[in-house]
């Protein structure tokens, strides 16, 4: 508070901060990590009493708002959110014309841009950033994406599978409404199992904000130029599609089943030691202990496999975890399982596509990106403007196309 940024900037003194690993650009008060102690809280409330009491579009309503809803405030956000679930027929017809094979994650972050000229009255670029100074309009644009990022979703999925797209069903929860739409682990007439459903939304909590993530960062950077939430959505979309953020999951999966068998496990240990390997899904630039969601998705990992079937491959995964954490080489450098240890196995057994992966994580994240929008719009910072460190070549004199050698 006492230091004057533009002082700073006048001295011209900065440091050079590649990633911003070790600068805080704003400040926020919607999630919180302690990652020595493998804590994380989103406005207060440790994850694991979110996971265990809430629904993920209760959790959407603090990360958003702050405060946990009333049961009213509750009834009113979940109607609203679910009258918005249905999407214009041309962005149907859009994604119906990405190539059959396209990758569903490019389909979503496509769909969201695309979003913006759907609904042209939300557009900063055409009416000014004055209109969210309108309440009103601010939780317009936050039901509409909230409703329409599943369908989006859902769209995708059953384009790469051939299959004609579903229309929500508003009478049904969020995720039930998802699953859904995909038609995946329903019991009867397309309704989903209600243990899985719920194994899925609990998922989709842990998801939900992970305070200044490479995404979240991106969210916060393309809103600081004022233009609309389905814009911004699309460029945090698309940085969540890049393998070191939103793929950690298949990696983790594809390690797994490389290994194979518990058998393998030792040999495999002994190359990561010898650093010809990384040990997938495990390590954090913030944890430096367990991470709390990965202990959560252990679990839910058993509830899934009692109704789908076991995987042999989370035996594997709970062997590796074990001999790892009693491994001075992984002790002596903190090294536990993270988030994506558990969540692709979980996906998998649940029968999704590794490339849809990183789409599921975009619906969760959704909640996240607009709590940022949200607060960023109540508490402005200026657009984004890192400065660079040139070491290029001083100038120099043009040289003619004909001289050049
Ligand atoms: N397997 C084996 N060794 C590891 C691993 C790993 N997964 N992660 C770190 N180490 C070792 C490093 O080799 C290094 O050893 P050294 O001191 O002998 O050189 C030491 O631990 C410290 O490593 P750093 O790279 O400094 O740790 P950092 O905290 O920067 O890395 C990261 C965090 C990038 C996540 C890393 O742990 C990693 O690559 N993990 C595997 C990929 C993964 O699971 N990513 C998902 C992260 S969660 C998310 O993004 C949602």
């Amino acid at each position: 508070d006492t230091i004057d940024a533009g002082i700073f900037a006048q001295l011209g003194l900065s440091i050079l901060d590649p990633g911003y690993l070790a600068t805080a650009v704003c400040r926020s008060s919607i999630s919180y990590i302690d990652g020595d102690k493998g804590i994380l809280r989103y406005r207060g409330y440790n994850i694991e009493d979110l996971a265990e009491h809430s629904t993920f579009l209760e959790v959407a309503y603090l990360l958003i708002f702050g405060d946990l809803p009333t049961r009213e405030q509750l009834q009113t956000w979940n109607t609203r959110i679910m009258r918005h679930t249905f999407i214009h027929e041309n962005l149907v017809d859009y994604l119906r014309s990405f190539r059959y094979d396209a990758h569903p994650m490019g389909m979503v972050t496509s769909a969201l841009s695309a979003m913006s000229t759907f609904h042209p009255e939300a557009s900063t670029a055409l009416h000014g950033e004055a209109i969210y100074e309108d309440e009103t309009m601010v939780n317009k644009q936050i039901f509409r994406c909230l409703g329409k990022v599943p369908t989006l979703a859902a769209c995708a999925y059953r384009h790469r599978i051939g299959r004609p797209y579903n229309s929500p069903s508003n009478e049904l929860g969020y995720t039930e409404n998802f699953l859904y739409m995909l038609d995946r682990l329903s019991e009867s007439n397309y309704l989903p199992n209600a243990k899985l459903a719920r194994a899925l939304d609990v998922i989709f909590i842990l998801h939900a904000d992970h305070e200044l993530n490479c995404s979240t960062a991106a969210m916060r950077q393309m809103t600081s130029t004022g233009v609309d939430p389905f814009i911004c959505l699309s460029g945090a979309a698309a940085a969540l599609y890049g393998p070191s953020h939103g793929g950690a999951n298949e990696a983790a999966l594809k390690m797994l089943e490389e290994i194979g068998t518990v058998d393998n496990i030792a040999a495999f240990i002994e190359d990561v030691k010898n650093k010809k390997r990384k040990l997938m899904g495990f390590g954090h630039r913030v944890y430096k202990s367990y991470d709390p969601r990965a202990k959560i998705l252990k679990k839910i990992s058993e509830e899934v496999f009692a109704i789908m079937g076991r995987n042999h491959l989370i035996d594997v995964a709970v062997e590796l975890e074990r001999i790892a954490l009693s491994d001075e080489y992984f002790i002596k450098r903190n090294l536990y399982p993270n988030v994506d240890f558990y969540s692709g196995i979980i996906y998998k057994a649940m029968g999704f596509p590794t490339d849809f992966f990183p789409v599921l994580f975009g619906i969760a994240r959704t909640s996240g990106w607009l709590a940022h929008w949200h607060e960023q719009l109540q508490e402005p910072i200026p657009i984004f403007r890192p400065k660079q460190a040139y070491d290029g070549a001083a100038a120099r004199k043009y040289v003619n196309i004909d001289d050049r050698v």
